[in-house]
């Protein structure tokens, strides 16, 4: 949780609380002077700020420092790009919990500009020679970076809603080897197939509302990036990928390449079509009896086995709240021992289907180790598994016990 302590400050007309978020001390406008019973606290602030987004930015901070890690270099040579930058405090986090990378904030709203001034004061003089703060429409600083000539390393990109109005630009100037996407979507009501004409818009993805909501978001996301970044001859590798109440976060890496891209978007995405709540993993479109076909989307992995155990051993090291940090370890252990596996099987669904009340999930789980099969909780339901087995053994299962 971010901790609020008791210092208080005036800036610009903004009242200002100090916070610790991470291993970070930051001013943000204060909650308590601005926030109004039963509004969304982070529209009510003059400058947005969302505490409920810090397990968000811990994501943003463990990816960066894994890939620090796994890229080789020295964070001097990395350049980071918070796109979107609102108050800096994920670029400052960066900063000050990862290392002295290159970081570029940057915010269309010159308040926010202003304000990310101020706070860098607050930072030592090593940490400000490493901040450049900005003041450009997102798409229109990407554009111009590519006149840098200066090769992007990171990108992080955290918007109101769809992230899909920056991707294009994004993934021209990232890195084309080993460049590191970081995307949030918060439009996760069109995402899940609530809204299907929202998301097809979006997304160009047909979709609808299902028990796979939160797989079938991602999995939408990763799709749209790749379909963008593929028509540049780049592919996407997803990383991660995290459906939380109320954001979606996953990371990828590029990797250069038409034949890989090639590979990318006809092996590995796809359609499916769900009947009786079981999958069929389509490759191609085809009219089932019920039309219900949700596709295109990513059909692979979403956990990258290497970046998934270099994250875990370097997770413990960053001044990450203690408990974000442990749902985070729970949550990337689980779904990497089931990377393999796409979509769940909803336990409480499945067991009212039969008429039955629903079991423990743990006593399921265990149930189906023990009869040789892979079974572990998700983090995309709490009553959902994620196994090898089929859905006639998970029935039984249910009606045994
Ligand atoms: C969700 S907030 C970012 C929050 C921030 N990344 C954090 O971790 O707290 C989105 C920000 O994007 C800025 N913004 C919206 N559209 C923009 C655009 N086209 N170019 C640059 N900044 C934009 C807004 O001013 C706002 O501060």
């Amino acid at each position: 949780m971010v901790e609020y302590l008791d210092e208080t400050t005036k800036f610009d007309g903004i009242y200002l609380r100090r916070i610790r978020e991470g291993g970070t001390l930051y001013w943000i406008p204060d909650p308590q002077h601005y926030a109004k019973p039963g509004y969304y606290l982070p529209f009510e602030l003059p400058l947005f700020y969302n505490p409920m987004m810090e397990i968000n930015r811990d994501l943003s901070i463990i990816a960066l420092a894994t890939f620090l890690r796994v890229s080789d270099k020295e964070p001097e040579e990395i350049t980071y790009i918070e796109l979107l930058a609102g108050t800096g405090i994920r670029g400052f986090r960066a900063l000050n919990e990862v290392g002295l990378l290159n970081v570029i904030m940057n915010d269309i709203n010159s308040k926010c500009v202003k304000f990310m001034h101020f706070n860098a004061k607050c930072f030592s003089p090593e940490i400000q020679s490493h901040a450049t703060i900005l003041n450009y429409e997102a798409n229109h600083l990407l554009s111009s970076i590519r006149l840098w000539k200066k090769p992007i390393d990171a990108i992080d990109i955290d918007p109101f809603g769809t992230p899909t109005p920056f991707i294009d630009s994004a993934v021209r100037i990232l890195r084309r080897k080993t460049g590191l996407l970081l995307i949030t979507a918060t439009d996760t009501s069109a995402l899940i197939g609530k809204f299907p004409q929202s998301a097809r818009r979006k997304y160009g993805v047909y979709t609808k509302i299902t028990p796979f909501g939160g797989e079938i978001a991602i999995r939408t996301l990763i799709h749209y990036a790749l379909n963008t970044a593929t028509k540049y001859g780049i592919a996407l590798k997803p990383l991660f990928g995290f459906f939380l109440t109320h954001f979606i976060k996953i990371a990828l890496i590029t990797i250069p390449g038409r034949r890989v891209a090639d590979k990318f978007l006809w092996d590995r995405s796809g359609w499916i079509a769900i009947e009786d709540d079981k999958i069929h993993i389509l490759r191609k479109p085809k009219n089932t009896p019920k039309g219900d076909l949700i596709g295109p989307i990513w059909l692979g992995p979403i956990y990258d086995e290497e970046f998934v155990n270099e994250a875990l051993n370097i997770t413990n090291k960053l001044p990450i709240n203690k408990k974000s940090k442990t749902k985070i370890e729970t949550w990337l252990k689980a779904e990497l021992k089931t990377a393999l596996i796409p979509f769940y099987y909803n336990i409480e669904l499945i067991a009212s289907k039969l008429r039955r009340t629903t079991p423990r999930i743990k006593d399921v789980i265990n149930e189906l180790q023990k009869q040789g099969y892979i079974a572990e909780r998700t983090h995309f339901h709490p009553k959902a598994i994620k196994t090898n087995a089929p859905l006639e053994i998970i029935q039984k299962i249910i009606k045994k016990l």
